[in-house]
């Protein structure tokens, strides 16, 4: 294995892991797609089943090619241990189980991933397990929140869509005083902008789907903690539930990631002029990005990431219908789910990604109708403001046409 201890980020997500096929001198990963794997004598079986050696043995278990990935991201996250999985969903849950049981408990950060208020309120209880929904960014409420049957932390910073960003080295230490493992969805950020671990986390999660692989075509998730963490994971939940991550689709990510860091520092510069150019638009009336000093945790966010990402949420002026017809007149960013694409993406939390979340309780999560993400893709940042811009024109006009506006912006194009 090649040493890499003093490599930076860039160096690592290329080489880490990685050295040419020992066969065929490869130097790209080969895919594997094996299930079975064949040994030498009896023994030798039992013990890559028992763990006691190196070694795959069926799919559900580990893939060679997966390994390296997995590999790789622990390297990247400065973990002991890694397992690739089918999504981030499965990283999540997976995460969860890993700690909780029936008769638990678990904090959550309010503002989660749809898909992960829906696993907490609607699975979990099946399997008796509670959770209590907090406003992670006060810590004393976190502390409030704990309960002798609690069982974990799980937080989600900068939060989707509200890129609320969560102080993680004083939630490590209301955690650790109570022996409880902090868990972190770290989807928007990285290994390549935030390292949760270095900050005191237990587990960090994500959702490899979006920026990790970064073209929109792999659906995988990945989970980062200690030995016995993800060695009961690999054994008992995801091989059990089969969760596992395909070899071809850890190949495509293994690709992805040669150009991590290359691509989220155009993201998150492109995003950064366009929550610049939002926030000074006369039809915007809030705009939610923490690479702005008007964010609420500007200052938390600079000291514990190194990036502010390329997630970039606000809310026009006319609310729902203001927000869907800017919506439908952008010309080149494409209204659709995911995020982390090198494709620019919009969508509407309340009726899309956040749409399960009961209205009353995604209004008090700060989700309102009027609230729009924005994944800032790859294109030239001049082109995705000049589409805000055509599209924030034509919605003014059109509400002009309505006699829908009493106050003249000061915008004119
Ligand atoms: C922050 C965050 N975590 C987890 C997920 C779930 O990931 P996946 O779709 O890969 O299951 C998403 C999906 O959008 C997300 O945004």
């Amino acid at each position: 294995m090649k040493k890499c201890d003093n490599w930076r980020f860039d160096t690592l997500a290329v080489h880490a892991a990685q050295q040419p096929d020992a066969v065929t001198g490869a130097v790209s990963q080969p895919v594997i797609p094996a299930v079975a794997y064949a040994f030498p004598d009896a023994e030798a079986a039992a013990q890559v089943v028992a763990g006691n050696r190196e070694g795959t043995y069926y799919g559900r278990y580990g893939n060679p090619t997966v390994q390296t990935l997995e590999r790789k991201l622990a390297l990247l996250e400065g973990g002991e241990d890694c397992i690739g999985l089918s999504s981030g969903m499965a990283a999540i849950s997976s995460a969860l189980l890993a700690f909780a049981q029936a008769g638990d408990h678990v904090i959550v950060t309010k503002d989660v991933y749809g898909g992960t208020y829906n696993f907490v309120t609607q699975l979990a209880p099946r399997f008796g397990i509670a959770h209590s929904f907090v406003d992670c960014s006060s810590l004393e409420a976190v502390r409030q929140a704990i309960r002798p049957n609690t069982k974990a932390i799980f937080v989600e910073t900068p939060s989707n869509p509200l890129l609320t960003v969560l102080d993680l080295r004083g939630l490590a230490e209301v955690a650790k005083a109570s022996q409880l493992p902090l868990i972190v969805d770290s989807t928007f950020m990285t290994p390549c902008l935030q390292k949760p671990l270095e900050l005191g986390a237990a587990v960090v999660v994500h959702s490899a789907t979006k920026y990790i692989n970064g073209h929109g075509d792999v659906l995988a998730g990945f989970v980062v903690g200690s030995r016995n963490v993800i060695g009961y994971i690999r054994s008992r939940i995801a091989g059990d539930l089969g969760q596992n991550l395909n070899a071809w689709e850890a190949f495509l990510i293994l690709r992805g990631m040669k150009t991590l860091g290359l691509r989220v520092r155009t993201h998150c510069s492109s995003a950064q002029r366009v929550a610049e150019f939002l926030d000074g638009h006369p039809l915007i009336r809030q705009v939610y990005y923490p690479g702005l000093p008007s964010h609420p945790q500007h200052e938390l966010a600079k000291g514990q990431m190194k990036g502010m990402g390329g997630i970039v949420s606000f809310e026009v002026d006319g609310g729902l219908e203001a927000g869907k017809q800017l919506m439908n007149r952008l010309q080149m960013a494409m209204i659709s789910f995911s995020l982390g694409d090198p494709e620019t993406l919009v969508q509407h939390p309340a009726t899309m990604t956040h749409a399960a979340i009961p209205a009353e309780e995604r209004l008090q999560f700060g989700i309102t109708d009027g609230l729009i993400r924005l994944s800032i893709g790859l294109e030239d940042a001049e082109d995705i403001i000049a589409d805000l811009e055509q599209a924030l024109c034509e919605v003014h006009h059109a509400a002009e046409k309505e006699g829908e506006v009493h106050e003249r912006p000061v915008y004119q194009a």
